[in-house]
């Protein structure tokens, strides 16, 4: 039985670590800043749960070729380069446990470095020479910008409600979960239901992931997740735990979200977060993404018994658990 990350990690070890020297050899460019950039943010790590979930989600449906592990790279890629844009966007400073790269590089070195990751991915997925694969994944990078836009015009917007915000989430990024989740059943040439099994338990699973990273936004520490905390607000963001204490907060707490939104600038993170985390947005919130995460697992109960079928079962559960 797959009890920890760890346990996952061994099971998929030999082939991650292709996965990363794929990833290595193909951020080679004879520009050195883009070798820089690329091997900074790549080899300060990550979770590489996309690639995991590719690779299990492989595994557990028996595919036994190997164009799953240059998938994972690409998606993996595509992945970073929505960092790098991402951390521009946000004014995020800290990433993965250091420096943001526009800290060190600059706004414009980082956007066109993500432009580089993003085409280098194009490149790389001409290799499974399947339009199906090509589809996915076109597809997917298309609407993570649209959900990055869609969260843009609704910064500072405290009418914004769920139905947007899950719109957005979806897009930015549970769609590339879902691309990582289907694409092997592309590759294994499983019929249609079992595909959009999969893809749907990897959209259930990211919605899942980013609702507990908003959680997470406000009640972590910064060494746990490798990120400033506060980004969200700071920047007029709505998640949900705050649009749930707009519909359900009393007037003094509304009033003081409603005021944090608007200007993020004048705001004392410090008492927001004390007044989210008294709230029973947190557990409101927590909740949701638990039923995410339920929902995921329904879509994967059919495949055969397995240690790669446990370890997607573990992730489901990990993603909301590690908002708590
Ligand atoms: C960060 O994703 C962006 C979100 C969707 C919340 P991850 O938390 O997977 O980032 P890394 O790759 O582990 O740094
Ligand atoms: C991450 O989104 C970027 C994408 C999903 C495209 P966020 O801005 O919500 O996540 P962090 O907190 O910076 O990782
Ligand atoms: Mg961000
Ligand atoms: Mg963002």
């Amino acid at each position: 039985m797959t009890t920890d990350l760890q346990q996952i990690q061994d099971l998929i070890e030999s082939e991650m670590r292709k996965v990363n020297a794929h990833l290595r050899k193909q951020l080679n460019s004879d520009v050195t800043l883009i070798n820089q950039i690329a091997e900074y943010i790549i080899a300060n790590g990550g979770k590489r749960l996309r690639p995991m979930l590719m690779l299990l989600v492989s595994q557990a449906i028996g595919y036994t070729g190997n164009q799953h592990i240059n998938l994972a790279a690409v998606i993996e890629l595509i992945h970073t380069a929505t960092l790098l844009h991402d951390d521009v966007v946000d004014e995020s400073d800290m990433r993965r446990g250091e420096k943001t790269s526009h800290e060190i590089w600059g706004n414009a070195a980082s956007v066109l470095v993500g432009d580089f990751l993003y085409s280098k991915s194009f490149q790389m997925m001409l290799q499974a020479n399947d339009m199906q694969v090509m589809s996915v994944l076109a597809n997917a990078t298309n609407r993570i910008s649209e959900g990055e836009v869609q969260q843009l015009l609704n910064i500072g917007n405290i009418d914004m409600g769920e139905n947007t915000y899950y719109e957005t989430i979806k897009n930015k990024t549970a769609k590339l979960f879902e691309a990582a989740c289907e694409l092997p059943t592309i590759l294994a040439g499983l019929n249609h239901k079992k595909r959009k099994q999969l893809a749907k338990f990897g959209m259930h699973l990211g919605i899942a992931f980013q609702i507990a990273d908003d959680v997470l936004d406000y009640t972590a520490n910064t060494d746990e997740i490798g990120k400033n905390l506060g980004d969200d607000l700071a920047e007029g963001k709505l998640t949900l735990p705050l649009i749930y204490i707009l519909r359900h907060g009393n007037q003094v707490e509304k009033q003081l979200i409603t005021n944090a939104i608007k200007k993020p600038n004048t705001v004392d993170f410090t008492q927001i977060k004390a007044l989210v985390i008294q709230s029973d947005a947190i557990q409101y919130t927590l909740a949701q993404a638990q039923k995410q995460s339920e929902q995921a697992k329904f879509c994967i109960k059919d495949l055969p018994i397995s240690d790669a079928k446990t370890a997607l079962y573990f992730l489901c559960d990990h993603a909301w658990q590690r908002g708590q």
